[in-house]
């Protein structure tokens, strides 16, 4: 199994100085990284300068002048644009981070392949069959190297509950039994920002992308969804044209289950609740973890008590890691939840090392494009109300 952790993006006392953030020295071969798309993508931007040692920023391009001029007032030593075809045309740009909106994510791929770059590409990797069969076709004639950055996977609670899981904890990673997962955002400010959200879109790509992958994450490949969704007024509101809240069994290829849920025409969550949470039921200990409080939760683990009490204090106590005080300035850069920064330096320094030291990284373009095909598979069983395998859509692409 492939370790998830990157070197040089430790867990966070590895990281000199919690507050002010201090980047790691930078490896000599660094990847240079070109950005598409300034929203988002100014956020990688930034954790790029403050925080990466295997990877650079030098180039920004964006259709929109003014996401150009505000990237170039926080980061002024970059080349900009807004022609994509002069920031392919770059020799030092060697990784193309593509954060355009969705729909749009396969060409953008595709042309940075057959241009001779690597991709890391924001979740969604795209939101069509088609979009996954083509970026899959491409990278596998250019054989370029491809990452989607699955954030919640990066942030610091998820990689301690995988580590925790890799070393064998709670009955390791085989003993893995089920998944509860989600991801929650009320999102009308997203539509006012990004209207594309609604019409160009479903939320089982744009939102259930986190849950989706944390499930496959764990479970590997996914045999059967059965899926039902419905569009929330504050959806309606907007014109959603898919919909916008989802809950999801699965059933993967080797008998596990899981739930996955997701909402975005919600209010504000009960403080109780993260907007994402990933529950691990496993053989021996079930563990938790949160974003954005950035807690990581344990039950199990301890040795059952033997011949005397039935109770001993210790044994199966709940244990609670908050990392919020540690790592709020390396994820978040202040006390504001919200930001990227932490999750986007870590998996852009995990693509890089492994470009570097060439080994591969997950996930990767083929472990991308099957995630694509579940939430597919996701929409069609809310469409039809009926369980969809996943079998034939892998066929459609190019993966069976
Ligand atoms: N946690 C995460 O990993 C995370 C969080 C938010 C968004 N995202 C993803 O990032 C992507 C972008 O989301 P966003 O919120 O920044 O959207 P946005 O609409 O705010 O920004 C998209 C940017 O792309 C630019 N753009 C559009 N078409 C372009 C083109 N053809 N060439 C160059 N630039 C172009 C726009 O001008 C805009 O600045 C989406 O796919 C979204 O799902 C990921």
């Amino acid at each position: 199994m492939t370790s998830e952790r990157a070197p040089g993006a430790g867990f966070i006392e590895h990281i000199p100085g919690a507050a002010p953030v201090v980047r790691p020295e930078r490896h000599p071969r660094a990847k240079g990284v070109g950005v598409l798309g300034l929203h988002e993508g100014r956020t990688l931007l930034i954790a790029l300068e403050s925080r990466c040692a295997f990877a650079r920023a030098v180039a920004g391009c964006d259709t929109n002048t003014a996401k150009i001029e505000s990237s170039r007032r926080e980061l002024p030593g970059l080349f900009y644009t807004d022609d994509y075809e002069a920031m392919l045309a770059r020799p030092d740009v060697e990784i193309v981070a593509v954060y355009t909106p969705d729909h749009l994510h396969a060409d953008h791929v595709e042309r940075a392949f057959e241009a001779g770059k690597d991709v890391l590409c924001t979740k969604p990797l795209t939101n069509s069959l088609e979009g996954a069969r083509r970026i899959l076709e491409s990278g596998r004639r250019t054989g370029r190297r491809l990452l989607v950055g699955q954030s919640t996977r990066f942030f610091e609670p998820f990689r301690r509950q995988r580590a925790a899981l890799e070393r064998g904890e709670f009955g390791g990673l085989d003993g893995v039994e089920m998944v509860d997962a989600h991801y929650i955002h009320r999102m009308d400010w997203y539509y006012r920002k990004s209207p594309w959200a609604a019409t160009e879109t479903d939320w089982v790509f744009l939102g259930l992308s986190h849950p989706v992958d944390l499930v496959r994450w764990y479970l590997g490949r996914i045999r059967t969804v059965h899926a039902l969704g419905i569009v929330s007024a504050m959806g309606r509101s907007f014109g959603v044209q898919g919909r916008d809240a989802y809950i999801v069994n699965m059933l993967a290829e080797d008998g596990r289950i899981a739930r996955v849920m997701g909402h975005y025409g919600c209010h504000e969550l009960p403080t109780a609740r993260n907007c994402i949470e990933c529950l691990v039921f496993a053989s021996g200990g079930t563990s938790l973890a949160q974003y954005h409080d950035m807690r990581y939760l344990h039950t199990g683990g301890a040795a059952p008590s033997e011949g005397g009490a039935a109770f001993r204090p210790g044994t199966h106590a709940e244990i609670v890691e908050d990392y919020l005080y540690a790592g709020r300035h390396y994820y978040f850069n202040s006390e504001v939840h919200g930001m990227h920064y932490g999750e986007f330096a870590n998996y852009a320094d995990h693509l890089a090392s492994g470009l570097i030291a060439g080994e591969p990284r997950s996930p990767g373009l083929e472990e991308g494009v099957e995630t694509v095909c579940v939430m597919e598979a996701i929409r069609r069983s809310a469409e039809s109300g009926g369980p969809v395998e996943i079998g034939p859509l892998l066929e459609r692409v190019g993966l069976a």
